[in-house]
């Protein structure tokens, strides 16, 4: 039990990598408040819990500061201090910027990177004051290369990279650390719209040797192990670190 005693945030668990880190903290003895925007994230957090893992849903949007600062209030009414974040929430909306609206832009970077400006400045006062803390944002393996017709999703993902490391720098002799996961395709249904302009999930995992040289994709689980091991005392000399999860897409 790696987490034991511990009061995490993971943001974006109503599904996919944000659910598998709620789920694996959880495992390890956390006590999770899994945020989402989706009410299905109730039910996801109900059927951990038929599983007797301490977690509690609470319905949020990353990109309102209202909302952020309610699930703070609720994290701490609940559980009386914050020692791990998970920033995970995001959207991924395709095109190119000649085929994005300004509000699509805007609210990419409101959910992607704004999130964590919001979400961290909340929960880094409540670390510095029990003198540690642990944060991990989700970037991508397109926070260190570009794809096509995905430039707003991708340029915030390259934002969240450098904003990791300047929380990093700004926070570590404080004892809170922040790092931020970059992992290649996942399969979960957050790549839906963009394979759909490229012949669809299928007719791109024809390829998949050709984008993940370990020859598949990556299962959630593979996320969450990572974000597990970096929140964890095994990682007590990491921060500010980009960590490549990618089945080797960025290898050449
Ligand atoms: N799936 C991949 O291939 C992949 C690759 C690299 C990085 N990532 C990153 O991993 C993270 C999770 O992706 P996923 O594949 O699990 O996607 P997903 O779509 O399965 O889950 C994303 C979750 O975020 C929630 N969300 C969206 N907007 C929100 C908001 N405003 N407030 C609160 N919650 C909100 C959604 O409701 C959803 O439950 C994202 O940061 C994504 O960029 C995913």
């Amino acid at each position: 039990m790696r987490l034991t005693g511990k009061k995490a945030i993971v943001t974006g668990a109503a599904r996919g990598i944000g659910y598998e880190v709620a789920r694996r903290f959880a495992e390890e003895g956390a006590a999770v408040v899994m945020a989402d925007i989706n009410p299905e994230g109730n039910h996801s957090a109900q059927q951990l819990q038929r599983a007797g893992l301490a977690v509690t849903f609470c319905r949020t949007d990353v990109a309102s500061n209202d909302s952020v600062v309610q699930l703070v209030d609720t994290a701490m009414e609940l559980h009386g201090g914050i020692d791990i974040l998970v920033n995970n929430a995001a959207v991924n909306i395709p095109g190119s910027i000649l085929e994005l609206s300004e509000e699509i832009w805007d609210r990419t970077y409101q959910v992607n990177v704004k999130s964590m400006f919001l979400l961290s400045r909340a929960v880094i006062p409540i670390m510095q004051r029990s003198g540690s803390g642990a944060i991990v944002n989700m970037g991508s393996a397109n926070s260190y290369v570009a794809e096509p017709r995905l430039s707003a999703y991708v340029s915030s993902k390259g934002a969240i990279l450098m904003l990791s490391k300047a929380m990093a720098l700004d926070f570590a002799a404080e004892g809170i650390r922040v790092n931020c996961i970059c992992p290649g395709w996942v399969d979960t249904a957050f790549n839906d719209s963009h394979a759909a302009l490229f012949g669809g999930r299928e007719e791109i995992l024809k390829n998949i040797h050709d984008i993940h040289p370990i020859g598949r994709t990556i299962q959630p689980v593979e996320i969450a192990n990572t974000a597990l091991f970096l929140v964890s005392d095994e990682a007590s000399a990491i921060t500010g670190a980009g960590i490549l999860v990618d089945g080797g897409y960025t290898i050449k």
